[in-house]
């Protein structure tokens, strides 16, 4: 079997390193790869949706695994499946849900899906006039994908209406901004649940928390995310059970009531309050650095339970009882300014976390930075202290010029 994974985060490489060992896997590609894929397969240099169809149909690729949201909001299912092309994804229409918040809230309010009371504005005025009668703060979201930015939570009016102004009119980002979404502030603490669906059903996966925050103690701006522990130990049985009820259930009932049969991911990006569990997002794919967590703890054989999606059998997911925790070690001044291509020293030195390369790639037989979020050191242990132990352990050995990273990821 030969099989292409498109994206290039520490996401891809804990993918990759999932499915590593099986006997039945001939041979990897990854576009475009990062210095952790370079060295267990082929790195390709192609991000077009018909580049890749047409290196896929060249190479006789067997499946393909789409990380990021970029190429399924662009079709790249759709092109491969009319090519006959295997690939584990949802199509454009549906990777909607995540492509386009005013789809995806207009979905939940339709399905009875739990979530933030919030009113979609496609006219600028009228979105002005409606901040103007509402309580602060108050959520103000572009409905397209804007790299994670798009979201700004208003402390007050004057706040909002800069927010509305630069989406709507200055457009900074560009057609994400067109139309908005502005909703109820919720008050809470977030978890990540990610399931694999068959076409048929849902099945989640163990819930992780995901630190966003680029400084330690939750502050400074948002990131990519910054680490991950899996199951996060903030999420109780009781969220478990308002969640399948309130989320799960209705998503899946909302998915056939569209005619929806996608096979591939789907993220449940949730915020747990008071008067319980809230769906704040969908995202069509796995998240990153949830996934890492998840691989560290996910019994099954990967190609097994994506192949048996793909085939619409039921698959069971099993996970360790262990604790995972996730350190995303970045260059310094990520998410804002970075400088890149320092050596990254003392890799060979790590001995108790695994090391997953994303924005790093190999210059010759060194591996030196290429982004913002560097790599992650995963690890796992009966508890959360023991795994956040080796971690960190891991982190002061390895040194490239300028790192940073949180000091409080698996600390509760
Ligand atoms: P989203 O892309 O919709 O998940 O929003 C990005 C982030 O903004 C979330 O992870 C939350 O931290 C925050 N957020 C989004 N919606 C709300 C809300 N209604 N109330 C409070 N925080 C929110
Ligand atoms: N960690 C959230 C995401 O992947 O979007």
């Amino acid at each position: 079997m030969k099989i292409l994974i498109v994206g290039n985060g520490a996401r891809e490489s804990a993918i990759a390193m999932k499915l590593k060992s099986d006997k039945r896997i001939s041979k990897m590609y990854f576009a475009q790869g990062n210095a952790t894929t370079d060295s267990i397969g082929q790195n390709v240099y192609e991000d077009s949706v018909e580049g890749l169809r047409d290196f896929a149909i060249k190479e006789r690729i067997d499946l393909t695994i789409v990380g990021p949201e970029a190429p399924l909001v662009a079709g790249i299912v759709d092109e491969f499946k009319a090519h006959n092309l295997k690939i584990f994804g949802p199509r454009k229409r549906t990777a909607e849900l995540e492509g386009s918040k005013a789809f995806s809230k207009k979905f939940m309010q339709t399905h009875n899906i739990k979530t933030a009371k919030a009113v979609v504005f496609d006219a600028y005025q009228e979105a002005i006039d409606y901040v103007r009668t509402q309580p602060f703060p108050l959520v103000i979201k572009a409905s397209g994908l804007a790299g994670g930015k798009g979201v700004v939570i208003a402390d007050d009016l004057a706040e909002a209406e800069s927010t509305i102004h630069q989406f709507m009119i200055e457009r900074i980002y560009g057609d994400a901004g067109i139309q908005l979404v502005i909703e109820e502030y919720l008050r809470g603490f977030e978890a990540s649940i990610i399931a694999f669906s068959n076409g048929e059903k849902l099945f989640p996966c163990i819930p992780v928390k995901d630190y966003k925050k680029a400084g330690t103690g939750d502050t400074g701006p948002n990131t990519g995310g910054m680490g991950s522990v899996a199951p996060s130990p903030e999420f109780t049985e009781e969220h478990h059970r308002d969640f399948e009820e309130n989320i799960l259930k209705p998503t899946l009932e909302g998915l056939h009531a569209y005619n929806i049969r996608f096979k591939g991911f789907i993220f449940f990006g949730l915020m747990i309050t008071e008067n319980g569990t809230y769906l704040l997002e969908y995202n069509m794919r796995l998240g990153d650095p949830e996934t890492q967590s998840i691989m560290a703890l996910l019994e099954n054989n990967l190609f097994d339970v994506i192949t048996d999606c793909l085939a619409g059998n039921d698959i069971e997911l099993k996970f360790s009882d262990k604790k995972a925790v996730c350190l995303v070690m970045c260059s310094g001044g990520y998410p804002r300014q970075i400088e890149t291509g320092f050596e990254i020293r003392n890799i060979d030195k790590v001995h108790e976390s695994q090391v997953l390369f994303a924005g790093a790639r190999m210059k010759g037989d060194k591996v030196v930075t290429s982004g913002g979020r560097v790599l992650s050191l995963v690890a796992t242990g009966d508890t959360f202290e023991e795994a956040r132990k080796k971690v960190y352990e891991d982190a002061r050995t390895i040194h490239f010029d300028y790192e940073t990273y949180r000091e409080d990821i698996g600390k509760f």
